[in-house]
């Protein structure tokens, strides 16, 4: 099978598409004929072996061998399932997350069927499938269930044309919040469409001036920081980054202190988030941006692009069609 693979770490030019063999799936796995990836920013630092600190993770001087092919967000169908798995069967659509073992840049991938995997949204195509995956099911997991946005508060999403802030507008809107998105000019019109109340121009207006505005500041894309945020809050705000060393800190510092929260986490398994957000999807609650669509021999431009970092919602890498 063909797979995207990269032996070191480094630019988009470093990942390649070579033949691999096919994985077997064992007793408790699923064996998935992927259709659809996505390239998303987390790749691009992992193929870079960034931060640092990831390469205990990721492999020191090279990227660890089961590493090498990344891809994060998948759809596809289930080709085969081993003796032990009752939860899917071939033939079934289905939509997931891989975390830490990576693998979907390929045109087969092996999963436990107990992994962060769903039935595929009727309606919606492998594209879009796989690009409702991470970034919805993370915009999920922090507002509802880290933060639980309540209606009426106000919500600011720093980030709100990107795979994660996307979602986060339209998730916020959904759970009653007055929204404002932040991004740059050329997405003002995209987040307006997906339902914010307000968009600011990071480009004209700077969100941290407004004091004492925000119930929440999500800042998907962690370009800000707490210190920088902290009086754009209300009194009880919380500051929510989904990214950053730093924040590992103020959130502690901020535990044990009075005034607002820094509140972090990290989404891995999807399994209760994923049935909800097909959920929403299918409802027409929920609608996916994809800005571009590449073949998966292509991969290395789609790298290219997501490291501009001024991608609008997914970037989808096309797999193979269904039999
Ligand atoms: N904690 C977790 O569980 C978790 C899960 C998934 C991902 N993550 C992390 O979340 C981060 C964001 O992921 P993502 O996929 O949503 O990012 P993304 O799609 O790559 O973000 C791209 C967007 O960022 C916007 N942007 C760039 N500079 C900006 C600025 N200064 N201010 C505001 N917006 C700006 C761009 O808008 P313009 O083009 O208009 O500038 C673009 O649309 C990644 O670092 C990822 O590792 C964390």
């Amino acid at each position: 099978m063909k797979a995207a693979v990269h032996e070191r770490f480094g630019p988009p030019g470093v990942v390649g598409v070579v033949e691999v063999p096919v994985p077997v799936p064992g007793v408790n796995d699923v064996l998935i004929k992927v259709l659809a990836t996505t390239v998303t920013s987390a790749e691009c630092n992992m193929r870079q072996g960034k931060p640092v600190w990831g390469r205990v993770i990721l492999g020191f001087r090279r990227p660890r061998k089961r590493l090498r092919t990344l891809g994060l967000e998948v759809a596809g169908v289930v080709e085969a399932v081993g003796a032990g798995v009752q939860r899917f069967a071939p033939g079934d659509e289905v939509f997931g997350f891989t975390g830490f073992a990576v693998g979907g840049h390929a045109e087969y991938l092996r999963m436990p069927a107990t992994g962060s995997l769903a039935p595929k949204p009727v309606g919606l195509s492998f594209e879009q499938a796989a690009a409702a995956v991470d970034g919805a099911t993370t915009a999920l997991f922090f507002l509802r269930d880290k933060v639980g946005v309540r209606p009426g508060q106000r919500v600011l999403i720093n980030g709100a044309s990107g795979s994660i802030g996307t979602y986060a507008v339209q998730l916020a809107k959904h759970l009653g919040a007055e929204v404002v998105g932040v991004c740059g000019p050329n997405n003002v019109e995209l987040v307006k469409s997906l339902g914010a109340d307000e968009v600011i121009d990071y480009t004209e207006r700077d969100f941290t001036a407004d004091h004492g505005r925000y119930d929440v500041i999500f800042d998907a894309v962690a370009k800000s920081s707490f210190p920088k945020s902290r009086r754009a809050l209300r009194p009880g705000g919380k500051y929510v980054p989904t990214t950053g060393f730093d924040n590992n800190f103020w959130a502690l510092w901020t535990m044990v202190r009075g005034g607002p929260k820094v509140v972090i986490g990290m989404s891995v398994n999807k399994n209760g988030t994923l049935p909800v957000i097909k959920d929403l999807l299918e409802s027409g609650t929920l609608r996916v941006v994809i800005d571009r669509t590449y073949p998966l021999d292509q991969i290395a431009d789609a790298y290219r692009h997501v490291d501009t970092g001024h991608k609008r919602g997914n970037v989808v890498i096309t797999v193979g069609s269904p039999a």
